[in-house]
């Protein structure tokens, strides 16, 4: 049975996969604004299922972002650890909400989610993210949330071109302080 990743207040990640495909697409289907900025602006079953693939590649966990009234809102691809062969690295592969549900938190609640997953893993120094340079907005975000510029502007195989980005992850900052 698949862990359900949750905080206490509205989200939640289940993992999805091929049976979740319909909810999947439809939130593809409303973030074509973020999609429009790489080289396939129209979504499509096929690049869900492609997105899936290419997590399971990477040893990601693709998750649906609920709402606890059961409503998706976005999608979250991420590698817990050992990203690229690196044991203290974590990765964000894909996080993507539909147009309605932005600016209202739920970005900011997805990370903090994901921060304490990846740190049950005492080893984790690091989550990283790739973010394409034509999304200033994305950049700002992560900005705001700790996370530098590291690398690139670097053209990747599926023609995006992204800065590489991360976020440190102290001790003490494990420990809430
Ligand atoms: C980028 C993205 C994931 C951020 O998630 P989000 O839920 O929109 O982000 P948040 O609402 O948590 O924060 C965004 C801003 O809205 C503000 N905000 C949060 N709640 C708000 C509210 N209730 N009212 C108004 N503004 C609010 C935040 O303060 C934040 O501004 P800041 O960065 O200056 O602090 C989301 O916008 C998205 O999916 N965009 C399209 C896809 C994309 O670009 N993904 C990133 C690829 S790297």
């Amino acid at each position: 049975m698949p862990v359900i990743i949750s905080n206490e207040k509205n989200l939640e990640f289940r993992p999805a996969g091929e049976e979740a495909l319909k909810e999947l697409f439809a939130v593809y289907k409303e973030c074509e604004d973020f999609l429009a900025l790489g080289p396939v602006p129209t979504a499509s079953r096929e690049m869900v299922r492609a997105d899936l693939a290419m997590s399971k590649t990477m040893g990601g966990r693709f998750c649906g972002i609920f709402l606890r009234d059961g409503r998706i809102v976005g999608v979250l691809d991420f590698v817990p650890g050992n990203y690229r062969g690196q044991p203290d690295t974590a990765y964000i592969a894909l996080l993507m909400l539909k147009q309605s549900f932005r600016h209202q938190g739920i970005g900011s609640g997805a990370l903090v989610l994901v921060e304490q997953e990846v740190r049950k893993d005492p080893r984790i120094a690091r989550i990283r993210i790739g973010v394409q340079v034509n999304n200033p907005s994305a950049i700002q975000f992560w900005q705001n949330r700790g996370f530098r510029i590291y690398a690139g502007p670097e053209l990747l195989a599926d023609q995006t071109t992204v800065y590489r980005m991360e976020k440190l992850l102290s001790p003490a900052a494990a420990a809430g302080s």
